[in-house]
């Protein structure tokens, strides 16, 4: 049981806080007046409280720094940390805080202080967001056995409204379980079971096995997992939130469980990060759980393609020919830009038998993205101006970066082919562009689209201020509000 399914909220007296163990964490605002908790605190601790958010020292610290006192006199608490948040409404400061004392996390309680309830709800989501670890295969951790408290916070109102951080985290914890688990155990088969499992939360879940994809047509998407032991799979995952009307928005997703570029094979500096090239897929069954627990009144569709690049005698090559669903032929050139040949087959595939009012594509898709934008920013490409404003201010207000880059004929021009309709590849310049450019070409003109190139975000060798070291799960959160905002009442399409 995550540490997500542990928190207590449990609300500590006044009277109770001299004899608390734990840690008690304070945060302070210059707006924010000093409530009677506070003067408690203050006087148990003889004025040191007070003497130390009116220091110089507190004064100097930058906006989500803390000093905090160790065994503090006059109270149990092993330690009092005091930080300090120049504006109390800011959110990005209130959840890094929370991250940062998920970050110093100890095997013991937490006390969250004196906070309105929309800071504690940000602190938290901050917190849970950077507590999450992925250390299943360690064999020598130890469980984290610590309770998350509060003081002067109504707890059963700030439980209840919890709830819905609460889906969102379990989403977002979902997609870096998938992106983090290695190639050898979320086998195609593997992920397939873990997507039927959602069944549990109310999704309808539909595979497609090789034949049900041979006969659709799907040759692009089977091409890529020819070379592979382990069976491709297309993957339907439903939710019918809003009866009365039948269209739905589709959330399509990369699901390549790995990427060894197939018979163009990739160098090995590096190559193990390519468990992560179902890090689109990975986003589309976190978005789908989020919704499904929290009951979104909105119908959407999650559609993955799941398979394996890896070279073999029955490997896909460079310089075949393909016939794709839509009937467009494509020539392979290199064998390592397999994501466009998954896509290609799941864009057709879902504009013709799911009639979608828009779809959003995820996909862990170049590594010209990461040269372009780092890894800060996803790229997002659309054939649609105003689909593609909305999403940008959620990913905004999520604090999840992206940036629009551009489509145009003149990134198609690079696509021509010798022999085929299309090529997969189209030179190194903008190669986030043409990748985004060959998937518009299995996109209908007047079908609202957004492509993400999350090739840059979804996965961090380092540790970010929000999480661990691995995958992000950056998109669950945006495409959640996004969800939330613009197909829940109704104001796009
Ligand atoms: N999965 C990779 C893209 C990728 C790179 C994801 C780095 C995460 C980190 C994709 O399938 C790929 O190999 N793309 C090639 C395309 C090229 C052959 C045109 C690339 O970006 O090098
Ligand atoms: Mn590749
Ligand atoms: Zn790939």
């Amino acid at each position: 049981m995550s540490l997500l399914d542990r928190i207590k909220f449990e609300e500590i007296s006044i009277e109770k806080i001299e004899s608390w163990q734990g840690v008690i964490c304070v945060v302070m605002s210059q707006q924010m007046p000093l409530t009677a908790l506070f003067q408690k605190i203050n006087r148990l601790m003889k004025g040191r409280l007070k003497q130390i958010t009116e220091s110089t020292d507190f004064d100097q610290l930058l906006n989500g720094e803390s000093l905090s006192i160790v065994f503090p006199a006059g109270l149990k608490s092993y330690e009092i940390k005091i930080f300090k948040i120049k504006n109390k409404n800011d959110v990005n400061y209130t959840r890094l805080v929370g991250a940062s004392i998920a970050n110093s996390l100890s095997q013991r309680d937490i006390l969250i202080f004196d906070l309105s309830k929309t800071q504690t709800l940000q602190l938290l989501y901050g917190f849970f967001l950077k507590a999450y670890k992925f250390d299943k295969y360690k064999t020598k951790t130890e469980e984290t056995r610590i309770e998350v408290n509060f003081a002067g916070t109504n707890s059963s109102t700030l439980q209840k409204k919890f709830k819905s951080f609460h889906a969102l985290l379990k989403g977002v914890y979902f997609c870096r379980d998938l992106i983090n688990e290695p190639a050898n155990i979320l086998t195609t088969t593997n992920f397939t079971q873990k997507l039927k499992a959602l069944v549990e939360y109310g999704l309808a879940v539909e595979v497609l096995e090789e034949n049900d994809i041979e006969n659709l047509g799907m040759r692009a998407l089977l091409a890529v997992g020819k070379g592979s032991e382990c069976p491709s799979k297309v993957v339907i995952i439903r939710w019918n939130g809003n009866k009365t009307t039948d269209s739905p928005l589709l959330l399509v997703g990369k699901g390549v469980v790995f990427d060894s570029g197939g018979i163009s094979l990739k160098p090995a500096g590096g190559m193990e990060e390519m468990v992560m090239d179902m890090g689109g897929a990975g986003v589309v069954a976190g978005t789908m759980k989020t919704i499904a627990l929290r009951k979104a009144p909105t119908n959407v569709v999650g559609l993955i393609g799941i398979v394996e690049n890896m070279p073999d005698g029955k490997a896909v090559r460079p310089g075949d020919v393909l016939r794709t669903m839509k009937g467009d032929t494509v020539e392979v050139i290199n064998t390592d830009a397999e994501g466009r040949l998954v896509l290609s087959d799941l864009l057709w595939y879902g504009q013709t038998q799911l009639s979608p009012k828009a779809i959003i594509d995820l996909a862990t898709l170049t590594g010209a993205i990461i040269i372009a934008l780092g890894k800060h920013k996803a790229g997002i490409f659309s054939n649609n101006d105003l689909l593609c404003e909305k999403f940008l201010e959620a990913a905004a207000s999520e604090q999840e970066g992206a940036w629009r880059l551009p489509l145009g004929h003149n990134y198609k021009k690079q696509l021509k082919s010798r022999v085929a309709d299309i090529a997969n590849v189209g030179g190194r310049a903008g190669g986030a562009s043409t990748a985004a450019q060959f998937l518009e070409n299995f996109v209908e003109e007047s079908m609202p689209w957004i492509h993400i190139d999350i090739a840059g975000v979804a996965f961090s060798k380092n540790a970010s201020p929000l999480s661990a070291q691995g995958a992000t799960g950056w998109g669950v959160a945006t495409l959640n509000r996004f969800i939330q905002d613009y197909f829940e009442k109704n104001k796009t399409q």
